[in-house]
């Protein structure tokens, strides 16, 4: 069922509880795998929009509905001059799964820019409101990933147009750096980024959900002894004596699966942390594939992936 609006919402997770079945709350698909034998329950995609812009002391805040597509959105920020989310740019979904999943990419989390959180709580049948700090943003994560009663509906951004963007992130750097002496603005780095992504990511017509995996956190204790074994792993140093390792990095250099095929499921030849769906595979081969991967490099590092991918279930 499409919930255009939030008593679309509500009517639905009655009907579903009327009826005694299961619901699964879905934004754009594009981070869920659906088993092969389907759904046996209510499906309810939030399809809701709607974007305010609301003027505040030195900055602006951006309120949008969870059913807007995330890039047309980060798309109209860059066109107002409003900075914050350009190196979010092309990332596929809405504006609610991006925030339960609190994506990231290029040194930009989406949970440094949101002011709150609006969320309709299925328990209580009530609309509330997180703040940024009650929505515990972390690394994929968010108090709307681990409690699947609360429905995100609206967002408030907060934006600035004085910001300069983020360009730090190697690749973005280099890629900018390719024109000698300017400063890039707001749709420069969303170019750069979209350019970057469709390099190594599978174009639209290919069946895929992104990064399957996330990219283990780990003791800087346990680290150094894994590099002694592999002394060029890739690896980003985090605050409170932790290390975040390269997935794609063990998975191509540990595992040896980049490029890969079992059937039509693979592991994408351009980035090693991407299943990809050539065809005909189903949900099993994806993840019996995805469950060769993990034993592989636990075996050989004792480092258990974890999936980024939720399953429709
Ligand atoms: N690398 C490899 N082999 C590969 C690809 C990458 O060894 O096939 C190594 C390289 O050393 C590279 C490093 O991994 O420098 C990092 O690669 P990349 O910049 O692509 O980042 P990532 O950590 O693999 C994460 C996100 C992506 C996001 C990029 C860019 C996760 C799970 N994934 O990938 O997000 O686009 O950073 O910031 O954190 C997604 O979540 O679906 C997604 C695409």
């Amino acid at each position: 069922m499409r919930a255009r609006s939030i008593e679309d919402l509500q009517k639905a997770i009655v009907f579903a509880r009327e009826k005694n079945i299961p619901y699964f709350i879905l934004g754009g698909g594009s981070n869920t795998l659906v088993p092969d034998e389907g759904f046996l329950g209510l499906v309810i995609k939030i399809e809701h929009t709607g974007l305010e812009v609301v003027d505040k002391d030195g900055y602006t805040q951006v309120i949008i509905s969870a059913g807007e597509v995330w890039d047309e959105f980060v798309s109209k920020m860059v066109d107002f001059g409003f900075c914050g989310l350009e190196n979010l740019s092309s990332v596929p979904g809405t504006v609610g799964g991006a925030i339960v999943q609190n994506i990231g990419a290029y040194g930009v989390e989406m949970g440094d820019c949101v002011a709150w959180v609006e969320v309709f709580n299925t328990e209580t049948m009530t609309i509330e409101k997180f703040s940024q700090k009650e929505c515990s943003f972390g690394y994929r994560e968010s108090i709307f990933k681990k409690k699947n009663a609360l429905v995100v509906v609206r967002v408030a951004f907060e934006l600035t147009c004085s910001k300069s963007p983020r360009i730090e992130y190697e690749e973005v750097k280099s890629s900018l750096r390719e024109k000698e002496n300017f400063t890039p603005t707001l749709l420069d780095v969303r170019n750069a980024i979209i350019s970057i992504r469709a390099a190594k990511l599978p174009a639209i017509h290919i069946g895929t959900a992104g990064s399957f995996f996330k990219n283990p956190i780990i003791s800087d204790d346990r680290c150094y002894e894994i590099k002694k074994k592999f002394p060029d792993i890739k690896k980003y140093p985090l605050p409170e004596n932790k290390t975040k390792l390269s997935a794609a990095w063990l998975i191509e250099n540990v595992g040896g699966f980049k490029g890969i095929r079992r059937g039509d499921a693979g592991v994408y030849d351009k980035h090693a942390l991407i299943l990809v769906n050539y065809g005909n595979a189903s949900a099993k081969d994806i993840l019996s594939l995805a469950s060769e991967m993990k034993d592989v490099i636990k075996r050989k590092t004792g480092i258990v992936l974890e999936e980024e991918v939720v399953m429709m279930q």
